[in-house]
């Protein structure tokens, strides 16, 4: 298991760039796979969970290149698709094997989708049964929960899905299966999750689109055009700098080119609350979403409450925000953060357990977190659990704590940002 040693830091300094988006980057290889002749993407994020969505798409005949500067996908078109020879692998990738699974729900030859020993144990009845509610047959562990999944792919109906919950591993999977499905196919959620793969679908001329705040439906036969997709930077991986830039003293940094599509910036309104010197410049646009450079100037936080609305736009960020809280003034309360249990590992549990280790205080709710700041921190040994962001919110910490840290398990950070530590030191 990878170690590595961390000691508090000067101030933090620079402009940085971090890597594409890891949602936009797996829907532009689905999306690019499923069009009607060659696509350009540049910028894809090359880490380990958006390769386990290219080789999938490689196992089932599409020829995928690549070279330093851009991938060009030769689409097969939305029935292209060969029966893979072997099971597909999507490793510690949750949006790979949810939103596979109802992509291949309608296409007509079986395969079998499993994932690391994390992965194994994260819930797929989510996206099951809407699935088979559209006539997918599919099978697996724990009465079909768990993967792997065994999927007979078939022809589907078009349905009206109501999520229960606000993700968008959800309604990619449905609006995934909506593609080949007989008629139309809409689903609504209770909050508007993150949009990637609506925007992406009207940008490649599907004929879909919005029905109201919530809602979005995709008609039968439609077809995907072939195209260019620069992907913009991940707002997910620039979180953890904003963060470390806000709590470490007499630090100012730019990150170029994020991605701030409004459902994923719960995380700069949340800290902008709490007292957050955060700024957007150079803002325009590229393929249908949003892009700024993040200004950060570090900063006296003080406590927040926040709640189940703004939970989807800053699902992912929570593990970074708990570190800004950790240090601000008062208490921080989360709550209506009950998909924190089932993300790459039980992420109430590890930030409670791992950011109690810098001496910090904080109460698990069956749904959130209850995190007293403090002006101190002091440096501890901590462990990832597997989870990419654990890794890196914990790294955070330990650049605002007295003395050394280490973290184990920092492997798990090449799945979204295989270039995490080679930034902080150069800025740190
Ligand atoms: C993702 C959606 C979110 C997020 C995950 C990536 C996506 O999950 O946590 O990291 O790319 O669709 P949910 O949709 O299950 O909340």
């Amino acid at each position: 298991m990878r170690k590595k040693s961390i000691h508090k830091a000067g101030a933090l300094k620079g402009e940085i760039s971090v890597p594409g988006d890891k949602s936009i980057s797996h829907r532009a290889i689905i999306f690019a796979s499923l069009a009607e002749g060659d696509s350009k993407i540049t910028n894809l994020l090359n880490a380990d969970d958006v390769m386990s969505t290219l080789n999938a798409f490689r196992a089932m005949g599409v020829e995928i290149h690549d070279d330093d500067t851009s991938v060009i996908v030769k689409g097969v078109g939305i029935r292209g698709l060969k029966e893979p020879d072997d099971i597909i692998n999507a490793g510690n990738s949750g949006t790979t094997i949810r939103l596979l699974s109802g992509l291949l729900s309608g296409q007509k030859f079986f395969s079998v989708i499993t994932g690391d020993k994390y992965l194994r144990r994260r819930p797929m009845g989510r996206v099951v049964k809407p699935l088979t509610k559209m006539g997918a047959r599919i099978w697996g562990k724990e009465g079909a929960n768990k993967p792997p999944v065994a999927i007979n792919g078939c022809s589907l109906n078009g349905i009206e899905f109501h999520s229960p919950i606000a993700s968008a591993q959800v309604k990619s999977s449905v609006l995934l299966a909506g593609i080949t499905a007989s008629g139309r196919t809409t689903v609504y959620e209770p909050y508007l999750s993150r949009d990637h793969t609506e925007r992406m679908l009207l940008a490649m001329g599907a004929s879909g689109g919005k029905l109201d705040d919530s809602g979005f439906y995709i008609d039968s036969g439609s077809t995907l055009e072939s195209g260019e997709i620069n992907v913009v930077g991940d707002i997910s991986s620039a979180a953890f700098f904003i963060v470390a830039a806000l709590i470490v003293a007499g630090s100012e940094i730019r990150i170029k080119r994020v991605g701030v599509n409004p459902t994923r910036t719960g995380i700069i309104d949340v800290l902008k609350q709490m007292g957050g010197d955060i700024s957007l410049e150079n803002i325009g646009d590229e393929a249908g979403e949003p892009v700024a450079d993040i200004v950060v100037r570090s900063s006296s936080l003080k406590g927040v409450r926040i709640g189940r609305e703004i939970i989807p736009r800053l699902i992912d960020e929570i593990p970074a925000l708990s570190v800004a809280a950790a240090v601000a003034d008062g208490a921080t309360v989360i709550t209506g953060a009950k998909e924190l249990r089932v993300k790459e590992s039980d992420r109430i549990a590890t930030v409670k357990s791992e950011l109690g280790k810098f001496g910090v205080m904080v109460e698990e709710l069956e749904d959130g977190l209850i995190i007293e700041g403090r002006e101190n921190i002091r440096g501890a040994s901590v462990d990832s659990h597997g989870d990419h962001r654990i890794a890196m919110a914990m790294a955070v910490a330990a650049l605002r704590a007295e003395g050394d840290s280490t973290i184990k398990g920092v492997g798990s950070v090449d799945t979204s940002f295989p270039t995490f530590f080679d930034i902080i030191e150069s800025i740190g």
